[in-house]
């Protein structure tokens, strides 16, 4: 009944047992030496995640791979580039997850800006009574947005915003024909004018460290950052330093350069908000992510053809 799939790393529970007991699916071995010595063969669709793809080496050991199906929109850990060049076409999950990341970002934004979730712990240490009122925050309606990537979820972000009074901006590769909202060229010059810039950018080489020392500086220290996207955007090294600095005023941060470790520093702050990459993690946005998936799947291996091939 092995119908050549592979699941390569971690997927939701539900998702690993259909493809165990409905397409007879192997599971890669943190050790794959000798599986793919004696497997590699057999296999036609990698099926894996965002958190880790398939690259150039792990293709080269499967030659008759013919589709990687990624679960989640971000595809940066899968190479693509290696993947063209064998033919293999590469899928992904849009849309039905733009609506929760797009939550996640506002939630973050005004959890940044008004320390909610310090409140929640000053509450709970039963401050309030001993101390007093808690700390004036920042207010979020009415703002000025930046958003780095105006694509799907940059554009729910920006919907949302708007209902917020906030004034959107944008930098994206390329501008946005059509789009109520104003076009600027660089991340500098976006920072510069803004009180909170919201990272939406895919991850991956193009967008690497976009967010650097420079960028930083220009959103200055009344300035917020939010990233629902990849944290390989942020120079996370210079935004530690920023924040330890107090040249920036505060972060909500849904993704990390390294996770699932989390720079130390910013686990004592209460103008920073940290969350474990939960920007889809909801039962619906999960559901509708598996059933993509699995379309993908069921299409490459009757038609040779994903359904969202990425691009
Ligand atoms: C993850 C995400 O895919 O879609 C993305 O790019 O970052 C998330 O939705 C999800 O955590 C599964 O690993």
């Amino acid at each position: 009944m092995g119908q050549g799939v592979l699941q390569v790393g971690r997927l939701m529970p539900s998702l690993t047992q259909k493809l165990r007991d409905d397409y007879g699916a192997y599971l890669l071995p943190s050790d794959p030496a000798e599986f793919l010595a004696s497997h590699g063969d057999e296999i036609r669709v990698a099926v894996t995640s965002g958190g880790v793809g398939v690259n150039a080496e792990l293709m080269a050991a499967l030659p008759n791979l013919g589709a990687v199906v990624n679960f989640g929109v971000g595809y940066d850990t899968t190479d693509v580039d290696a993947a063209a060049a064998r033919g293999i076409v590469v899928s992904n999950t849009p849309d039905v997850l733009t609506d929760c990341v797009a939550d996640t970002a506002v939630g973050l934004m005004i959890d940044t800006l008004r320390q909610f979730p310090a409140s929640d712990r000053y509450v709970r240490a039963r401050r309030w009574p001993v101390d007093g009122i808690y700390p004036l925050t920042r207010q979020v309606s009415n703002t000025r947005v930046g958003i780095i990537g105006m694509g799907r979820i940059g554009g729910a972000i920006a919907k949302r915003l708007s209902a917020f009074g906030c004034t959107i901006s944008y930098h994206n590769r390329h501008q946005v024909d059509g789009s109520p909202y104003t076009y600027v060229c660089s991340p500098v010059e976006l920072a510069a004018g803004v009180d909170v810039l919201v990272i939406a950018a895919s991850g991956g080489a193009s967008t690497e460290k976009l967010v650097n020392r420079e960028v930083l500086d220009a959103l200055g220290a009344d300035g917020y950052l939010i990233n629902i996207a990849r944290g390989s955007v942020v120079d996370e090294e210079e935004l530690v330093a920023a924040l330890v600095d107090g040249r920036l005023a505060g972060a909500g941060l849904d993704v990390f350069a390294h996770e699932p470790n989390v720079p130390e520093p910013l686990l004592s702050m209460d103008n920073v908000v940290l969350l474990p990459h939960v920007g889809s993690g909801t039962v619906e946005t999960r559901a509708a992510m598996e059933e993509l998936t699995l379309r993908n799947l069921d299409s490459f291996l009757e038609s040779g053809q994903v359904v969202t091939p990425v691009q």
